[in-house]
């Protein structure tokens, strides 16, 4: 018997104004039949109707006013450094006490990137080639023997990329840190549309899905049961962060203590912005509401100011590091439906057209962003760090935070534990870089290096060297 189109689909899809997504239905085979049927099963149709009503919306209410966060600075007085050494006792305590669980969120397609395989596999170790999920890793474990906790490690990924993504993990032997403290969950995927709100396709029988931005984290764990794996485990505490900063401490004593000191429903980690004109999205409060404003929202004269010390006023560089009271996760997807703003990203989609022909068709995708949430944070702690310690992102294959540029930066920092215990440099490699590399489980700052390089020198136990470079493990 052949596959026919169940007649309240069709009605549907026609009062949704998607009936287009069945044109092509009837020179389509079995198997196809059966793929298209699946994809428009899954489609959420009221859901898309108000994605089509964002289009036809007029462009999104501008802010009247906006303030710079109060920041937890660098430069701290005495009074702070208390508060700090305080927050640091709290957050060890947190962290051996397992009451911090990890969120990675790793279910972007890395368009920029060009990357054949997810973001995650991307080699960034400049003398071990050690992956993006593998730095994660090593810092995970050296939390773990730090700090003797239980590590347990929330890796989200969407349908792009899951299967391959779980398929490294295995082939890695999960990095060493247990299969069974590695729980991935799925965020979800959302149809594009044209400028006229029509689902846009890529072949007669399938759908331009893309992941719905890092906002999906929250109603995924939810929804993928990961709110309720982390309370059985006595987790409080989320620390979230991106997969492509290998700088990135998800198992920083100071910021933790410092946002459950604060009892912050979710916190944020800046970097402060370098000149006026650097293209990032700063935290601070929009009409009263704090999130990330984007560089654009940002009018040219607030980017401009200063403070009397002559630091930029708006320095709160978003590098998307943060902390999330697990109730507050729970709280803000108690409906079902988490209601994050949504970011509309205007690009020339490949499709297909009515014709069925592959075109270039204008269209949007649809996001949420997770810094979104923090204009529902009844309380929130934002931490400045140092840029050149902890935030070297890859985005692009070439210039500019690309691999090349993320490999330099983590060179650079194990030259200043070097600096610090006193070693000499060695010289430099062609593109720059320092042919050394100091593993996070030996080392993470200056203070661990020297007092890890002691304790080798004592063992007299050699470092290894490679074909690359020196590396300290
Ligand atoms: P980016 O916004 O840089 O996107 O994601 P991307 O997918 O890595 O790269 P482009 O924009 O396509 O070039 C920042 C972080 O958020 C995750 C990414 O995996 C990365 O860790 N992310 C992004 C998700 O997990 N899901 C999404 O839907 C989007």
């Amino acid at each position: 018997m052949t596959l026919e189109i169940p007649n309240d689909l069709a009605i549907a899809l026609e009062a949704a104004g998607q009936a287009h997504l069945l044109g092509s239905w009837d020179g389509l085979n079995e198997g196809s039949r059966r793929n298209l049927l699946s994809a428009l099963r899954a489609l959420d149709l009221p859901q898309i109707q108000k994605l089509g009503e964002h289009l036809r919306k007029p462009m999104e209410h501008e802010a009247q006013s906006f303030e710079a966060p109060i920041t937890f600075p660098l430069d701290r007085t005495d009074e702070q450094l208390t508060h700090a050494q305080k927050a640091i006792d709290l957050g060890e305590s947190l962290l051996s006490e397992s009451k911090v669980g990890f969120v990675l969120v790793a279910g972007g397609q890395g368009s920029r990137l060009g990357f054949d395989g997810p973001k995650g596999m991307v080699p960034v170790g400049p003398v071990s080639g050690l992956s993006l999920f593998g730095w994660h890793a090593a810092r995970l474990t050296a939390a773990k023997q730090r700090f003797g906790m239980r590590i347990t490690w929330f890796v989200m990924t969407s349908a792009t990329n899951n299967g391959a993504t779980r398929a490294f993990f295995e082939e890695q032997k999960f990095f060493g840190l247990g299969s069974e403290n590695v729980h991935f969950f799925t965020q979800e995927m959302l149809p594009a549309l044209d400028q006229e709100g029509r689902i846009v396709r890529t072949a007669p029988d399938q759908l331009f899905l893309a992941p719905n931005g890092h906002g999906g984290t929250l109603q995924a764990l939810r929804s993928e049961g990961m709110l309720d794996l982390a309370a059985s485990l006595g987790i409080e505490q989320f620390s979230y962060f991106q997969v492509d900063n290998p700088l990135v401490r998800p198992a920083d004593p100071l910021f933790i203590g410092l946002h459950a000191m604060a009892g912050a429903d979710m916190s944020s980690k800046v970097v402060t912005k370098n000149e006026p004109g650097e293209k990032v999205g700063v935290l601070g409060l929009a009409d009263g509401k704090l999130g990330c404003i984007e560089y654009s929202d940002l009018p040219e004269s607030l980017r401009q100011e200063r403070d009397p010390d002559g630091q930029l006023r708006f320095r709160a560089g978003n590098i998307a590091v943060h902390m999330i009271r697990r109730d507050f996760a729970e709280q803000l997807t108690q409906d079902g439906q988490l209601d994050l703003p949504w970011h509309l990203a205007r690009k020339n989609l490949k499709g297909i057209d009515a014709e069925g022909q592959v075109a270039e068709i204008p269209g949007v995708k649809f996001e949420t962003f997770v810094f979104d949430a923090l204009g529902a944070a009844a309380n929130s702690v934002t931490l400045e760090v140092r840029r050149d310690e902890e935030f070297a992102p890859v985005k692009n294959a070439e210039g500019s935070d690309s691999p090349a540029s993320c490999r330099l930066a983590l060179t650079e920092s194990f030259g200043r534990m070097f600096e610090a215990a006193g070693h000499p440099l060695p010289e430099r490699n062609a593109d720059g870089t320092l042919p050394i590399e100091v593993d996070p489980r030996a080392a993470e700052n200056a203070d661990e290096f020297c007092a890890w390089i002691d304790h080798l020198l004592e063992l007299q136990r050699p470092t290894t060297p490679t074909e690359n470079g020196w590396l300290y493990r």
